[in-house]
């Protein structure tokens, strides 16, 4: 097991104080760091003492620690899962040969290019989030909101360890670049759509923590087989406080739901809007929206930089070691194309299609939570079932951009998307509505805003009335 430095500047596990260089370097970049925390992070909290998990090792019985603490003296740390013994290569043209503990010359702008793209999305989403403590529906979601973001913080701070690391001067300038972009800028957006779509309400920070994290999570699984040892390590433990994200989305549709159904029935025409809750069409357009912006991050349905991943080792398959060919070479991927306005079938080479691939590993994946959702809708006998659309539907990017299709994926005309556009997708006035529910705070312990139940349990086996943020004034 790696031995752990808790009580330097940069907590870590990587040994930084043998590299006088390296750690001199990123304990310049810490001040910077903390600026942008204190300019894009949270929008008024900055003071409050704020109950939060911190990692401080990689063991699998204990890797966090909770207590109370100000989020800019939160102690953002460097951790990679302790490396495999005698690690080989999973997949693509090197299969079989020990992985990289330096990166190879040929592969250093690719790996670069994907450390970078995925760095951008973490401190995106801490900027996309900032004002969401304002409107917060009780203490249990402000700090849950926090914990996200904080840890976004740390997944920042660990892809910038492997800039500083393993990419020289390039390596550094592009960690200075992550704290530069700014979500939803004109001038120097986010690298990716989905990052810079504004997220200012409780309903879209449900479903990005549920569509888009999950994203993240397909990402940092692929990025985990990774050829390159130290990026492998370092995504693997990401993935432990990802699950945590996905579960702050995915309870607190559940529980928008849960109260929406509670409100329905005791409404003579079953009208949660008129209780003051959000009616489940409205969830449904929220869930289109952030569904297919987050379809979107995967990446091209036929993609050479996908195959060139592949192939150099780079990026994997989720879970490479359940499939058996490991290099793909021979297999075809049948995809569904659009050819003279008509859908038909083509068969792709395999390694063209792995964004495909890990776009449908995503699919299954969401939809568990969505029959998760309809199982408590059916429960309460409301007859009304939530559904993802298909992949065609409103995609910004790929095979399907610039196609108009309707939620079922077929192919309609400009003038009729746009005729049912405000069915499908939030409309401005859903926002608004939604937007008119979320004004103001809820800051008493244990109290929620009307739209939204209460969680089953607490955080950490503390009861749900607990003071989960002091604040400070
Ligand atoms: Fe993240
Ligand atoms: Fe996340």
């Amino acid at each position: 097991m790696s031995s752990i430095a808790t009580n330097e500047k940069i907590p870590n596990n990587v040994d930084l104080t043998s590299d006088k260089r390296l750690q001199r370097a990123l304990e310049e970049w810490q001040p910077r760091f903390v600026d942008w925390w204190k300019e894009m992070g949270p929008e008024g909290f900055q003071e409050d003492q704020i109950y939060l998990r911190t990692a401080v090792s990689v063991s699998p019985d204990g890797w966090a620690h909770f207590d109370y603490v100000k989020m800019p003296d939160y102690r953002w740390g460097i951790f990679l899962t302790d490396p495999i013994k005698d690690r080989t290569i999973g997949f693509g043209d090197h299969y079989g040969k020990p992985v990289w503990q330096q990166i190879p010359g040929e592969h250093r702008n690719a790996l670069r290019r994907l450390i970078v793209t995925q760095g951008d999305t973490e401190p995106a989403s801490v900027e996309q989030q900032r004002l969401l403590g304002l409107t917060c529906p009780s203490l249990y979601d402000l700090r849950n909101l926090f914990q996200v973001n904080v840890e976004e913080g740390r997944h920042l701070w660990a892809m910038v360890y492997l800039l500083h690391t393993y990419f020289g001067r390039d390596g550094r300038e592009e960690a200075d670049g992550l704290l530069d972009r700014r979500s939803g800028a004109d001038d120097k957006p986010r690298i990716l759509g989905a990052f810079n779509e504004p997220c200012q309400d409780w309903l879209s920070f449900f479903m990005f923590t549920y569509f888009t994290d999950r994203d993240g999570k397909y990402q940092l699984l692929a990025l985990s087989e990774s050829s390159f040892d130290p990026l492998a390590r370092t995504t693997r433990f990401m993935l432990t406080e990802e699950a945590h994200h996905m579960f702050v989305g995915e309870t607190g549709v559940l529980r928008v739901l849960d109260r929406t159904c509670e409100l329905m029935a005791q409404d003579p025409n079953q009208d949660a809007r008129a209780q003051g809750g959000i009616d489940l069409p409205t969830i449904q357009r929220y869930l289109n929206r952030w569904y297919s912006v987050s379809l979107d991050l995967f990446g091209g349905e036929v993609s050479s930089n996908a195959a060139n991943f592949f192939a150099g080792g780079l990026k994997g398959r989720a879970k490479e070691d359940r499939y058996e060919d490991h290099i793909a070479l021979d297999q075809t991927m049948t995809l569904t194309m659009v050819k003279d306005g008509r859908l038909v079938d083509e068969a792709v080479p395999m390694r063209n299609a792995m964004n495909e691939v890990l776009r449908g590993e995503y699919i299954e994946d969401s939809q568990r939570g969505v029959d998760k959702w309809n199982r408590l809708l059916a429960e309460r006998g409301v007859n009304f079932a939530l559904t993802l659309p298909s992949s065609r539907f409103h995609r910004q990017s790929g095979i399907y951009a610039g196609i108009h299709f309707d939620p079922a994926g077929k192919i309609i005309t400009e003038a009729e998307f746009n005729a049912h556009k405000n069915e499908w997708l939030p409309s401005p006035e859903d926002e608004a509505y939604v937007k008119s529910l979320m004004t103001k705070p809820v800051f008493e312990p244990g109290k929620m805003a009307n739209w939204i139940a209460p969680p089953k349990h607490g955080i950490k086996g503390r009861p749900i009335e607990f003071e989960y943020v002091k604040r400070s004034e």
